[in-house]
């Protein structure tokens, strides 16, 4: 089946890779390509269009065409039940007409029109290239981040990543289930995201306040998990314990817990040997590493304001 996705244009690479790791996850990709902000995705497997963060809206691909084509396309649409057609251009600027004038070709053919709840909900996307026809089938629910934001948990400090971004960076993990380990994991941003997704999480950070704090931030969305104190430098976990790895440096040359060098290099030590095999580890830093734990899979930019760029690195341990 053919997918088109809408992704957030607030940062389209994070957008696209969070689909990509999903549907990795969740089955098998078969081709996949970007036309401007939507992302055409040939797929075989699970749905998992409820755990994203980046995109606005998913729809079952009916054609992709030039638009002198449009016309001929709704010509031959066969539907059951009621329509509604809404028109996107993007990148581009579309006709405002152009709505009412695709909706009564549907109208003609005999279709009845329910702009309030219609069964086929019909969407156009236009970019300067071609035209993308598909049936709604996920529209975002974005509320639910503004309602997550860090001022409204139990616990909070300054430099927290906010819901969606932390939503779409669990998501990088590329894990349909299993067990996630945050060892920095300061209020809990990753480990809530990945709780609401079903995952199994486990939480850790080197201040007991912190611990805490986190603690009550679960509570809160009544969400189970272990979150416990300890030194990312020398983690109290067996070898290959987890799943999946996701985590946020602290943004400071030395922290109470030690010089940053020794924090990167000991964390990475230990992180490699907590991964299971074939499993992913997303970091993020502020800093542009030369050195990485394990082989790198894509490094992404995410900028947050003139003196702040994450850098994502999402790393894989090798199967052996
Ligand atoms: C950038 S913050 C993480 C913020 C978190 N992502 C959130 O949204 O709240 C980094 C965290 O690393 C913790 N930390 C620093 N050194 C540590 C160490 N050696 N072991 C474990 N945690 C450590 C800090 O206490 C801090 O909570």
């Amino acid at each position: 089946m053919r997918s088109l996705f809408l992704l957030s244009g607030e940062n389209l690479e994070l957008a696209k890779a969070e689909v990509l790791s999903l549907a990795k996850a969740f089955g098998k990709i078969l081709h996949y390509e970007l036309d401007e902000r939507i992302l055409l995705l040939d797929y075989k497997g699970e749905k998992f269009f409820e755990r994203l963060a980046m995109t606005h809206e998913l729809c079952e691909s009916v054609a992709s065409c030039s638009f002198n084509e449009l016309r001929d396309q709704f010509e031959n649409l066969y539907l059951e039940g009621s329509c509604c057609v809404r028109v996107s251009g993007i990148g581009i600027k579309s006709d405002p007409e152009l709505e009412k004038k695709l909706g009564a070709i549907l109208w003609k053919k005999g279709y009845k029109i329910d702009l309030k709840s219609p069964d086929n909900l019909l969407r156009v996307y236009f970019t300067p290239k071609a035209c993308h026809i598909g049936l709604l089938r996920f529209k975002q629910n974005k509320k639910q981040f503004r309602e997550r934001m860090p001022n409204k948990r139990p616990f909070f400090m300054p430099i927290v990543i906010l819901p969606k971004l932390s939503r779409a960076i669990v998501n990088l993990v590329s894990l349909k289930k299993g067990l996630i380990l945050d060892p920095m994991c300061g209020t809990g941003s990753f480990l809530i995201e990945a709780g609401l997704m079903g995952l199994n999480f486990c939480g850790m950070d080197f201040y007991r306040d912190i611990v805490e704090g986190c603690r009550k931030n679960l509570e809160f969305f009544c969400l189970r998990g272990e979150v416990l104190q300890g030194d990312v430098r020398e983690m109290p976990f067996k070898d290959r314990a987890f799943d999946g790895i996701v985590t946020d440096y602290p943004y400071f040359k030395a922290t109470r817990s030690g010089t940053r060098e020794e924090l990167y290099s000991k964390s990475f030590q230990e992180i490699c040997r907590v991964l299971k095999n074939g499993s992913r580890a997303v970091l993020v830093t502020n800093l542009d590493l030369k050195v990485l734990p394990l082989r790198i899979v894509f490094k992404i930019n995410h900028r947050v304001h003139g003196s702040l760029t994450r850098r994502i690195y999402v790393l894989e341990k090798s199967v052996e």
